[in-house]
């Protein structure tokens, strides 16, 4: 279990100082850190064909960069290049685990956790990112620079790498094991490995304005929705045929802000959207489906565990959402549920693990268990052994 120490800030001053506003070095934030995962496991993770990984390396000053998967390393040389592997926490359950001191902040501002290991020299260069991120010094040394927020030159270093001209330093500082260093979108940032040592991103990215209007006009697409036509039926005669009045606009802009003010469509579309996995799942559905008394009895024992990455949600007070049935949202689909049954539903998407005894009072109740074969068979949550 990893235990995050602000250095004797409140997680509230932390966000009334820092949290969207400025970068800060957390040191030792971590005490005695040990990385999640073993350098050979990470150089393996990233072979596999379902994981989204790249290699950043610097040649005689050209920047080169390949994607995974990756058959071998041998070529690569002792020095001046990086790993990087995103999604993480979909495919090591020890590295998801750095995930979970950062449970302050709400999960659907979570992106995913970035991980990379660097040689000597390696870096993915100056850039800026579009999100909040913590980045957890692990084994080795790097140092990092961090510049301020304002316009910065963007230079296409090789055609997949964005980066930023050369920057002056707000931060200039060499992490070791166990440091943490918040940035907030926009902050120019550049890490170089001193040693080899592996470094690990959480990363919180907020949707554009543009991605989530085109994500609810594919909503409103797929569910055959938002095709009423504008409706004028109390036209009174046109002065100025070349003039749209005022009152024409209003109607207008009235058609697409009712789409908006609909809370019904619009929680089911920001549910959907905000459940969506960005990369793909580690899944691994059962064999046999899961019957029924068997779950009953195995949720007494075992405890529960939500997949790396899966995403699930609910609304404030969405167990009221109907008379009968509350909403909640998983993996980018709607599920109704008895509203009896809102407790469990909430253990579920507040916590990464349910423990026997947090269940005990649902082992018998239909409506969950019928839920539960669902969401084991679809190998959304897992068992896993209650400690
Ligand atoms: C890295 O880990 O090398 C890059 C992390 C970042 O800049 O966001
Ligand atoms: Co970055």
């Amino acid at each position: 279990m990893y235990t995050l120490d602000l250095n004797q800030m409140s997680h509230n001053e932390f966000l009334t100082k820092y949290w969207q506003k400025k970068p800060v070095v957390i040191k030792q934030g971590f005490k005695d850190f040990v990385d999640p995962i073993s350098t050979d496991e990470f150089a393996g993770i990233a072979m596999e064909e379902t994981v989204q990984s790249r290699l950043v390396s610097k040649k005689e000053g050209q920047w080169q960069a390949e994607f995974g998967p990756f058959e071998s390393y041998e070529h690569l040389g002792e020095r001046d290049w990086s790993l990087v592997i995103q999604a993480l926490d979909n495919f090591s359950e020890e590295a998801a685990e750095l995930i979970e001191p950062f449970r302050f902040l709400p999960h659907w501002r979570l992106d995913d956790l970035m991980a990379s290991f660097a040689t000597e020299g390696g870096s993915v260069g100056p850039h800026v990112d579009n999100y909040d991120v913590f980045i957890c010094q692990g084994s080795g040394k790097r140092h990092w620079r961090v510049g301020n927020k304002g316009q910065h030159t963007e230079v296409i270093a090789h055609e997949a790498l964005l980066h930023v001209a050369p920057f002056e330093a707000l931060i200039d500082v060499e992490m070791e094991a166990g440091d943490v260093l918040y940035i907030p979108p926009g902050f120019p940032h550049e890490g170089i490995a001193l040693e080899p040592s592996m470094s690990f991103s959480i990363g919180f990215r907020a949707n554009s304005s543009i991605s989530l209007l085109s994500g609810f006009a594919d909503h409103l697409i797929d569910n055959d929705l938002g095709g009423q036509l504008l409706a004028d039926a109390d036209r009174q005669v046109t002065k100025n045929s070349g003039e749209i009045t005022n009152q024409d606009y209003a109607n207008i802009k009235r058609q697409l802000q009712n789409l908006l003010d609909d809370d019904k469509l619009f929680k089911s579309f920001a549910g959907n959207f905000l459940t969506n996995a960005k990369h793909e799942l580690d899944l691994m559905p059962s064999d046999e489906p899961f019957e029924a008394d068997e779950v009953s009895e195995l949720l007494g024992i075992h405890a529960i565990k939500r997949l790396g990455g899966l995403r699930a949600f609910y609304f404030e007070g969405a167990e009221e959402g109907s008379i009968n049935d509350g909403i909640c949202f998983i993996n980018g689909e709607q599920v109704s549920f008895a509203a009896e049954i809102a407790p469990a539903i909430k253990l579920l998407c507040n916590q990464t693990i349910v423990m026997p005894d947090e269940l005990s009072s649902w082992c018998d109740n239909q409506h969950f268990i019928t839920l539960m074969v669902k969401l084991l068979d679809q190998g959304y949550w897992f068992w896993t052994e209650a400690e």
